[in-house]
């Protein structure tokens, strides 16, 4: 008789074990170690710890002013003096780190973005204040032009299309007009090719070895950026998308290549961005390299939580607090989110 496929079926020997060792009910009631909540706490599988955070913070221009974000209810942007207590409640919550967003005023944008490298600018005023004020606060930095350009593109534009390579040297330039200014962490954000090792090397060269690059590594190209882009200043002017640059929301493979070449350009960290539509991305992302891997729940993310609760349709804390989880299953060793000094308290209390 010929073997039929079912026949030749095999297992190995950790499942072999498992049969052997699983029970099926009555013995086995998976219940019994959900019956309370030390016994639930005991056995989970991932924990979510206020160490895991990493707070977006939007910095304006001014004094003692806090401007609220409309498309972000509870998010605000804060002149520098009123950033420093800000951080300060964050280092009381146990947040390792911030990552430092500016709202440049219009009158500095141009076209080439040269206000990224400028050493008085709003970023490094922000960090060196920052720093001062908490040196073991981790502080990031992220790199890209849109920020500061007057068409709000992550690179230099010309006759309708982002110049890569061009781009890359003023990146450089602002990555090291951060390192200077003291930064821990510099975040390219750009999705830029090659814009990784060649800040590696501008860094190494003026002696920055120690400053670590957590690489936007597979940032898709996404509405859920709408509500940043408010904040920062840049929706009004951006002149058509970012899809020449940033990934195809309907790729995957393409996002571990990404990541290949950016631990190849000396990425200590990578990230995937936005968050909860992709974390097939990071569960991938993390099995393949083994490299700390974040996720930034972005703020089109915040805005979906926060708005859905503000209607009642959803407990905010609770919500947070499960989406924050479920960048722990998917294997994230770390989470930026609008979130963090809310689920830090939360933290905290428990
Ligand atoms: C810009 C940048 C963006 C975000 C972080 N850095 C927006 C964009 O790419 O247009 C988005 C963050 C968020 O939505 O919270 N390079």
């Amino acid at each position: 008789m010929t073997a039929t496929k079912k026949d030749t079926v095999s297992f190995s020997p950790e499942q072999a074990l498992l049969k052997q060792t699983t029970g099926a009910y009555p013995q086995t009631r998976l219940r019994r170690l959900r019956s309370q909540g030390w016994l639930r706490d005991m056995v989970a599988e991932t924990k979510l710890d206020v160490t895991d955070l990493i707070w977006p913070a939007f910095v304006i221009e001014g004094e003692n002013e806090a401007q609220a974000v409309s498309s972000m209810p509870g998010v605000e942007r804060f002149t520098i003096d009123r950033l420093v207590r800000e951080a300060e409640k964050a280092a009381h919550a146990g947040i390792p780190a911030i990552v430092l967003f500016p709202t440049t005023p219009e009158e500095k944008k141009t076209a080439d973005g040269a206000e990224s490298y400028n050493p008085f600018n709003l970023i490094c005023r922000a960090l060196q204040t920052l720093k001062a004020e908490y040196p073991d606060m981790g502080i990031i930095t992220d790199v890209a032009l849109d920020p500061y350009t007057t068409h709000g593109h992550d690179g230099l534009l010309e006759d309708g299309k982002i110049l890569n390579d061009e781009s890359v040297q003023i990146l450089c330039k602002q990555a090291l007009n951060q390192a200077r200014a003291g930064t821990d962490i510099i975040a390219p954000s750009d999705m830029m090719d090659g814009r990784v090792g060649a800040i590696r090397q501008a860094l190494d060269h003026e002696g920055f070895q120690d400053i670590a690059i957590m690489s936007y590594a597979a940032k898709y190209a996404s509405c859920f950026y709408g509500p940043f882009r408010d904040a920062v200043g840049s929706n009004a002017a951006l002149k058509g998308d970012k899809k020449t640059y940033q990934m195809n929301p309907a790729n995957t493979d393409e996002a571990l290549r990404e990541v290949a070449l950016d631990l190849q350009e000396g990425a200590d960290m990578v990230m995937v961005k936005p968050g909860m539509p992709y974390l097939d991305i990071i569960h991938r992302i993390k099995s393949t390299f083994n490299a700390p891997t974040f996720a930034y729940q972005v703020s089109g993310e915040y805005a979906m939580l926060k708005i859905a609760a503000q209607q009642g349709c959803l407990d905010y804390e609770h919500a947070l607090m499960e989406s924050l989880l479920s960048f722990k299953r998917a294997g994230c060793d770390g989470i930026l989110t609008y979130g963090a000094l809310d689920i830090a308290k939360t933290l905290t209390q428990k």
